[in-house]
């Protein structure tokens, strides 16, 4: 492949109007999107905004929906779409957009400071914390989030659902919950935040975060159902249920 000029479709507007406009832009061997942005930047749109700090697919900053497919534009080679194909840019769809490409995310920081950071038990300080291996591994997965946001772009409860955004946290925030109740030393009910304050219900596991996240992050598979069935488990448990009886009846005035 030599190069060769591809059409682009992208959106272009503010948060009061907005619409998709037409370019052709050179395309050269080994490129991605980004690099087409950016070149489109350079030679026609000067004014075009655009959120990028890596272009490694690690700063988690230049997320987008190319052809209605929520992706990092920064690992989207070119050479994934045939060169007389239209390809489409707009911004993620779930959060307001600021200017062009880029969002407002806010949304995620103020889901990330409602889940209370690993409470260890008291009386145990750092360095003095023991775990097994096998609970170090089962967590490691979920550290390797980037914080791109492609999950919480895609999942369909806020996605669709603009009334949702107050009681429901989004996958990256509940798969975060769910790390934290899987630490042995984490002294918090998580469960119970998970159902009554991050909303873990409004989950019905269609995995369609799962399937966005650039670093293979099985949210779905591997944080949100073994964090269901925790909390089912803890419901149905004739041992949990009567205890929490038991609380309830001597923590009441009557
Ligand atoms: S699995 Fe749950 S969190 Fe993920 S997209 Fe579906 S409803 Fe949303
Ligand atoms: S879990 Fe994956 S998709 Fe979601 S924010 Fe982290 S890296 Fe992005
Ligand atoms: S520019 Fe950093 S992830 Fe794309």
């Amino acid at each position: 492949m030599g190069s060769y000029q591809a059409s682009f479709r992208v959106w272009r507007g503010d948060d009061e109007s907005g619409a998709l406009q037409d370019y052709t832009v050179e395309v050269n061997e080994g490129e991605v999107i980004l690099d087409i942005i950016h070149r489109l930047q350079a030679t026609q749109a000067p004014d075009l905004a655009v959120r990028w700090n890596c272009k490694a697919g690690k700063c988690g900053s230049c997320s987008a929906e190319i052809n209605g497919r929520p992706r990092l534009m920064c690992m989207t080679r070119m050479s994934t779409f045939t060169e007389d194909e239209v390809i489409t840019v707009t911004p993620m769809r779930t959060f307001p957009v600021i200017r062009d490409l880029v969002t407002d995310v806010s949304f995620n920081y103020e889901k990330a400071r409602e889940i209370p950071s690993f409470a260890p038990p008291e009386g145990v300080a750092p360095g003095e914390y023991r775990m097994q291996q096998v609970d170090v591994e089962r967590s490691q997965e979920f550290r390797k989030c980037i914080e791109c946001f492609l999950c919480q772009n895609t999942c369909h409860v806020v996605r669709d659902h603009e009334e949702n955004k107050k009681s429901f946290a989004g996958p990256r925030f509940l798969m975060r919950v769910a790390e934290l109740d899987m630490h042995p030393l984490d002294a918090k009910d998580r469960q119970k935040a998970a159902q009554e304050e991050h909303g873990l219900g409004f989950c019905n596991i269609t995995k369609c975060c799962t399937e966005v996240c650039p670093e293979g992050i099985h949210i779905t598979d591997n944080a949100l159902i073994p964090m269901k069935e925790r909390v089912v488990d803890r419901k149905y448990d004739p041992v949990v249920w009567l205890g929490n009886k038991l609380f309830k009846r001597s923590g009441s005035k009557s």
